[in-house]
This record gives structure tokens, sequence and C-alpha cells, in this order.
């Protein structure tokens, strides 16, 4: 841990053998901007993208690889010490919670996807407020940081929803930092900053709502497919190392839509597809029912077994309803 928080001179690309200002200028509006992407950049991609000779693409991305600082290996016995300080986040349900295990996990990122309207940032709301309440409450007694990328954060839903858990609304808005997201370069420039936040406060929660709608509207044709798959899953490695670093939560959420015509076939499908799939822990999948009832269901969960579950939204949060 000690040595993440380091200061290193930043290496930048220009710093690369070979690495013009022309050449720069072409990897950065291609997205290859760091040297860590360009480290795990395959020849074609770079030199078909960034429309550099592939010769050229080898010699860049050997260079990038010496400079990169792209982690060291750990002992199972290291992860196994890493893994004790996991602890877990109340959603406010004690059947979402039992679902998920006792709560959603710190040192991972839990992904909330469903259609407009399932509750996805209500359930936000929710994990910010208990997030600022006592351990003995499912919290962890600590602030929150919230990505906002719809506008849709609502400091009178946290009123709200703090009244009903008999906590003080001004004491738990205090804790909760929200920052509005432009764009997604925006998004992926917060989330660094992120980490310098978290030596001023104690963030043990991080939430990003949502993950993927920027992403989405700016990366619509096929040929900047790529692009923005590699955009991103940068962007969930940044949350990744922020949740082991600051042993917190990372909640985010992901709009599919609920007709499986327009959503390649399978109404799970969510956007971001295979990469937020594979670097999300836990994903939940959330429908609506009857009366403010969603469902929700866990899916590929590296260790609980899968299931569904009810839970309530309503003007007090989220709760098991009656
Ligand atoms: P998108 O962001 O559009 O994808 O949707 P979402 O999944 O984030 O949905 P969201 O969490 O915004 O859910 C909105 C729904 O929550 C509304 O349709 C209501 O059913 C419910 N809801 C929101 N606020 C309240 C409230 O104050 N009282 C009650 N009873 N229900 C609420
Ligand atoms: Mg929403």
């Amino acid at each position: 841990m000690a040595e993440d928080k380091k200061e290193t001179k930043k290496i930048t690309i220009e710093d690369l053998p070979g690495v013009g200002e022309a050449t720069a200028e072409k990897l950065r509006e291609n997205g290859f901007d760091d040297i860590m992407t360009l480290a795990v950049a395959s020849p074609k991609d770079l030199s078909d993208l960034a429309g550099i000779a592939e010769g050229s693409a080898i010699k860049i991305i050997a260079s990038a690889r010496k400079f990169a600082d792209v982690g060291n290996f750990e002992t199972g016995e290291q992860i196994l010490e890493r893994r004790k300080d996991v602890t877990k986040l109340s959603t406010g349900s004690k059947n979402l919670d039992n679902l998920l295990g006792g709560g959603l996990e710190t040192q991972s990122i839990t992904e909330f996807f469903g259609e407009f309207g399932s509750g996805k940032t209500q359930i936000m709301h929710q994990l910010a407020v208990n997030c600022t309440r006592p351990l003995e409450e499912g919290g962890f007694n600590s602030d929150v940081l919230i990505i906002d990328t719809e506008n849709t954060f609502r400091p009178e839903r946290i009123i709200q929803m703090s009244k009903f858990r008999g906590a003080d609304p001004d004491e738990v808005l205090k804790r909760i930092h929200v920052a509005r997201a432009y764009n997604s370069h925006h998004q992926i420039l917060l989330a660094e900053r992120a980490s310098e936040m978290a030596k001023e406060f104690p963030i043990r929660l991080l939430i990003v709502d949502s993950l993927t709608s920027h992403f989405r509207s700016e990366y619509m044709g096929r040929g900047s497919l790529s692009e923005r798959q590699q955009l991103l899953n940068r962007h969930m490695h940044d949350l990744l190392k922020f949740s082991t670093i600051n042993n917190s939560v990372i909640a985010v959420t992901n709009q599919v839509s609920a007709r499986p015509d327009v959503f390649f076939g399978d109404p799970t499908a969510p956007i971001g597809g295979n990469i937020v799939g594979h670097t999300a822990t836990f994903r939940v999948y959330l429908r609506k029912s009857k009366g403010g009832k969603r469902i929700a269901r866990l899916i590929d969960s590296p260790y609980l077994p899968e299931g569904e579950t009810v839970v309530q939204i309503s003007e007090d949060g989220v709760t098991d309803g009656v």
C-alpha cells in the first residue's frame, strides 16, 4: 500500500523514444494517452487506430512496457491478508444484503444494471446514506464520493432516507461529496482525482452513476467501439485500484434495455459488454415489479450462489417492504 502512494515523476507518452509531437497527438486523439494504455495495446490496434506503421507501434509498445507500472505478483498469503480487511456495506434491505452475502464488499466493484426506472439511482442514494452510518447499522461511518453523470443526485432524497433511518440529514449531506461528470474523459479524470480526496477524508464508498451513459453516447459507431472499450477498461481498473488502496466499496450503475430485440438479443447484456462484466466482481440485475417492488438477481458471482430477491423502493428508501 505504501508504494502506491509514493510520488514519482509522471512519465508521459512524449518521454517514449520515437514519440514526437505529431505521433503523440495521433496517439492522444485515439485514446492512447498514457503509458499504461500503450503498454497493454496490441501493435495492430495501435497501428490501425492511430495510423502509424506497425513497426513503430511495436517499438512504442515495447518501450511503454519498460516504463509502465504494471503492478507486482502477490502471494496467496498476501492476498488473504488483504482480504481480512474486507467489510460489507448494507443496502438497506436485508433480503438484498443476504443475496450479496452480507452487503456490498469492499475491495471490489458491484454493478447494478437494469432498465430505466429500475431503481439503480435510488439504491445509490441509499448506499450513500448507509455508508455514513455507524458500523452497528451496517455502515462504515465514512464519507462518500459520487460521480454523477446524469445529474440525478437529489439531496432531497438523501434527507428523506436519512430521516427514515433516524440520522441527522445535515450530518449525512456533509459527508457526501458529489461531482458532475460532463463527458467520459471528465469522468475518468474524476475517478483519478478520487485518490486525492481519499487523503483528506475517509472514503469507503465511491459511486459512479451511471458508469456507461457517456461512453454509450459518445462512442456510437462500430469504428469507435474498441476505443470505447479501452477507455472503459482503464476506468474500471482505476476504480478497482481505488477500492483496494482505500478498502472501499465501488458501486456503479449501467442502464440496459428491457427490450431484447434492441439489446443484442439478450436483455441482461449491459453495454460495455465483456469489459464491465469481467471487471465488476458482483453484478445485480434489477427489474420492476408491482407496487414499488424490484426484483434483484445476482449474476456470475465468484463465490456466491445465483439467486433472486425482492426489495421495496419507497419514499423511505430501499427496504424489504412489509
Ligand atoms: P435510469 O437512471 O433512468 O436508468 O433509472 P434508474 O434505474 O436509476 O431508476 P431510479 O433509481 O431513478 O428509479 C426511479 C423510480 O424510483 C421511480 O420510478 C419511482 O418508482 C421510484 N422513486 C424514486 N423516488 C421516489 C420517492 O421519493 N418515493 C417513491 N415512492 N418512489 C420513488
Ligand atoms: Mg438513474
